[in-house]
């Protein structure tokens, strides 16, 4: 059997997680990464919502090869034309283009009737082939839509050329044994049907994406539409390296698998979680920070003398390295260099001179150095926005019988600002001295703190969320100390409102 294509739309209806805000260098950054992954397409985008989302899927289109490049567009030609001129210069560009088919959608959200969705249908693939090859079509809500009308839908995309028809969950309602009998009906129903790609686009309302998109495959789907580390809309969509390593682990039951290298997997969802702010919960599988670890003293017992008894992944096949301590205050920049290599990033000797600085500032509080501790400096050094405000000086005073109070120093663009504030504990006194002194009114909306490594020593990260006039910005921070990890988060996330456009800096500015 063929395998198995992987759609990636994490920087599509993954970005529609709520609070999640990427910019163009950011979506860019994370469409190498899917490259390297070697998914079959990257939904990069959805051109007509915004000017700075139609030049993220451009810039996506000129650079990155392997992947065929989808551009999302609603069935009115303005919306294709629009998905057309952003991904038009890729390799393989693909116009994707939906229309819902249920009732509820049909009489309420569109206000249409199913004539019309049908002429809809039939004018939108015909004008988004007349521009491309490549053109997925999607049946909004199909798992709530009317069977046969759902096959009359299909039957008109097929005959104008659609070379994908693709079965969305929408929301997440099927279960895999009705799923699977759909796929079947909409195969046995739909002429020409073999010719094109099936897809099946699950979300995870009621923790069922993932079993229903495998529900589709033994049906005889051909494509599975996913996101790294399964985010998107509400609950979130299939994640993609559950659907890979289950049908790479058992390849034995569904006779089928991907071409994605899942020693990837682990590099891409960090990224993705450190670029978008969404934390992975510890037990989330594949990825999660005890998806490998064996806690009981049956389980430890069972692994040492044999891994197979309770391990079905070896972690080193998602690109889990196994946490060796590796260097210290006198390793060279060369080992540093030699190491970074080794864990799969590729970074200009530029980069490689500023890491080691940062690497030298950490080796000098931590004796030793893991390939964890690297990974996070490397995630949190590499993907930072241009500082606008720099963090030069703070100091905390807190204490169980105190009033937490904090002063701060910062660099907003050339000139120096200090602030001092009390407030509820030191990490709020911290923040609203930093507000002072940025003049800004934001809020912050989230704060996680997690330990990158175990010991008293363990650096500490912090994630967190801020918005500002409705605008959500995500920001991390690193560091021994969890109070300077927070500060560095705060001021990374305002860093990025700063540099997230020209209408946005100038409400700051005035505000500032
Ligand atoms: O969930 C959905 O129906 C979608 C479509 C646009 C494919 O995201
Ligand atoms: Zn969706």
């Amino acid at each position: 059997m063929a395998p198995v294509r992987i759609f990636d739309t994490t920087l599509r209806d993954g970005e529609q997680t709520p609070g999640v805000n990427l910019s163009p260098a950011e979506k860019l950054e994370i469409a190498r990464h899917l490259a390297r992954l070697r998914v079959d397409v990257i939904e990069a985008g959805f051109p007509i919502s915004s000017k700075g989302e139609f030049e993220a899927v451009r810039a996506i289109a000129r650079e990155i090869s392997g992947p065929v490049i989808a551009g999302l567009a609603r069935i009115n030609p303005e919306d294709i034309y629009r998905a057309y001129e952003a991904v038009k210069e890729a390799r393989r560009p693909m116009i994707h283009t939906f229309v819902a088919t249920s009732e509820i959608h049909m009489r309420y959200k569109l206000r249409k009737s199913p004539e019309e969705i049908i002429e809809m249908t039939r004018v939108g693939v015909r004008t988004a082939k007349s521009l491309t090859n490549e053109v997925e079509f999607s049946a909004e809500d199909a798992t709530r839509s009317d069977p046969a009308f759902l096959c009359k839908v299909f039957q008109v995309a097929v005959d104008e050329g659609a070379t994908c028809i693709n079965i969305p969950d929408t929301v997440g309602y099927t279960t895999p044994a009705e799923f699977k009998r759909l796929v079947g009906t909409i195969r046995a129903n739909v002429r020409g049907i073999e010719n094109v790609i099936i897809s099946v686009h699950c979300h995870d309302d009621l923790g069922l994406a993932v079993a229903n998109s495998l529900s589709a495959v033994e049906a005889g789907a051909s494509q599975i539409e996913c996101t790294v580390n399964g985010i998107g809309e509400r609950a979130g969509n299939t994640s993609l390296e559950e659907v890979v390593m289950a049908l790479r682990t058992r390849k034995d039951h569904f006779g089928t698998d991907t071409l994605v290298v899942s020693e990837q997997i682990y590099r891409v969802s960090r990224l993705v979680s450190a670029l978008t702010g969404v934390p992975i919960q510890p037990n989330k599988a594949i990825v999660g920070a005890n998806a490998f670890a064996h806690q009981s003293g049956i389980h430890q017992d069972g692994v040492l003398k044999e891994r197979l008894t309770y391990e079905i992944i070896r972690p080193e096949t998602i690109g889990l390295s196994s946490s060796r301590i590796v260097l210290g205050k006198v390793s060279g920049r060369h080992a540093f260099s030699m190491r970074l290599e080794e864990l799969g990033y590729s970074v200009s000797q530029e980069e490689v001179d500023k890491l080691f600085v940062k690497f030298k500032e950490l080796a000098d509080r931590k004796r030793d150095i893991s390939d964890k501790d690297i990974e996070a400096l490397v995630d949190s050094e590499l993907f930072r926005v241009p500082e606008c405000v720099v963090l030069d000086y703070y100091h905390v005073s807190a204490g169980n019988r105190t009033v937490p109070t904090a002063t701060v120093r910062l660099s907003v663009g050339s000139s120096p600002r200090e602030e001092a504030a009390s407030g509820d504990g030191p990490v709020d006194a911290l923040f609203k001295a930093i507000d002072r002194c940025t003049g800004l009114c934001v809020t912050l909306t989230d704060y996680s703190l997690r330990a990158v490594t175990s010991g008293k020593d363990a650096l500490g990260e912090v994630t967190l969320k801020i918005t500002h006039n409705g605008r959500s910005f995500s920001g991390r921070g690193l560091s021994m100390d969890v109070i300077e990890a927070s500060a560095r988060a705060y001021v990374d996330a305002i860093n990025r409102l700063y540099h997230s456009g020209p209408e946005e800096r100038a409400q700051t500015s005035a505000a500032g």
